[in-house]
């Protein structure tokens, strides 16, 4: 990641929510960071939910604490998994441990049955790739083992296609990516927005800093639009360099490089529904329900275009 790291200070935070709370209804408490390696992420939370915010989060879940998620009363909590065994999962998840993620589901699992008036939503998430994918019906069966709400297994993103190479599975069911164009060396989504966005118009990602850049495609900050903790974020969402980017979405898309690699699906879901006993959910595109034809163009090789990674 090429922008700085650091902790959200906690009183900037709260003079943010303050402001922004009477229009907010969903804060993804996360972004590319690990959000509990914030020691008061439990209370940064409480105070959202305090100001009546759905708050979700994901964690790689070395660091959470039991105790601390039931009291932050966050919604939803979804704990990343690289594999089922140590080997598989610190390829991906470098230097976590297996185990310690597990207790650690284990524990809120048991804490919330401890306080019957938390409501969290306990999710488990498997993001597929070559190394781990034949443990998918494991991780599946264990998820339902130990009892959580929901398992999800998500398709991978990579960044080029020498990435692609390395970590995309075999499986090509798991890809959302356009396999014949990967064949030729470029990497690009089975379906490609074309000038339509629905984050744009929903949602805004704030860094830790107040660093403020239009979606989760944009995790080296070549966007900001300004800073949240400076100016008021209504200014934000109606100022000229937010209107000159969605003007470029809705007219020129194909030139935005944060879009390249974006399907554009799956929107903040802004209507939450009931627990429910189990549930396995897929993060994939469904293409059957697409009102649009998927990329008729037949590919030609380009070796020129090979590899460019975003
Ligand atoms: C970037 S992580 C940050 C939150 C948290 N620190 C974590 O490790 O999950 C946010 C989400 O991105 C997902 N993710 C990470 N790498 C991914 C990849 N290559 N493809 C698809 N999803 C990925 C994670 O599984 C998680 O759901």
């Amino acid at each position: 990641m090429e922008r700085a790291t650091g902790l959200l200070d906690f009183d900037r935070y709260r003079q943010f929510i303050d402001r922004v709370a009477p229009t907010t209804s969903v804060l993804m408490f996360y972004f590319m960071g690990e959000p509990f390696l914030n020691k008061r992420a439990y209370e940064m939370i409480r105070y959202a939910r305090q100001k009546n915010i759905h708050v979700e989060t994901c964690t790689n879940g070395d660091f959470v604490d039991a105790k601390g998620i039931v009291y932050s009363d966050v919604n939803d909590i979804s704990f990343q998994i690289g594999g089922m065994t140590q080997a598989t999962h610190e390829v991906y998840r470098v230097r976590g441990k297996l185990d310690r993620v597990q207790t650690n589901i284990i524990e809120l699992l048991e804490e919330r049955q401890r306080n019957p008036r938390s409501s969290v939503k306990i999710n488990v998430g498997f993001v597929v790739m070559k190394h781990n994918e034949h443990e998918v019906p494991e991780f599946l069966r264990w998820a339902k083992e130990i009892g959580v709400d929901c398992a999800n297994v998500i398709d991978p993103c990579v960044r080029s296609v020498s990435e692609g190479e390395l970590l995309l599975p075999s499986d090509k069911r798991y890809w959302f990516y356009n396999e014949e164009a990967f064949a030729c060396g470029v990497l690009k989504p089975k379906y490609l927005p074309d000038n339509e966005c629905t984050w744009i118009w929903n949602s805004l990602v704030v860094n830790w800093d107040g660093s403020v850049v239009p979606c989760c495609r944009d995790p080296n900050g070549r966007h900001v639009l300004g800073n949240a903790f400076e100016t008021p974020l209504s200014h934000i969402w109606n100022g000229d360099d937010m209107q000159t980017f969605r003007r470029r979405v809705v007219t020129e898309q194909g030139k935005l490089d944060i879009c390249r690699l974006c399907s554009g699906y799956g929107v903040p879901q802004l209507i939450h529904p009931q627990q429910v006993d189990f549930e396995i959910k897929r993060l994939t595109l469904d293409e059957s329900k697409l009102d649009v034809p998927m990329d008729p163009i037949p590919m030609r090789c380009h070796q020129s275009t090979k590899n460019q990674g975003n």
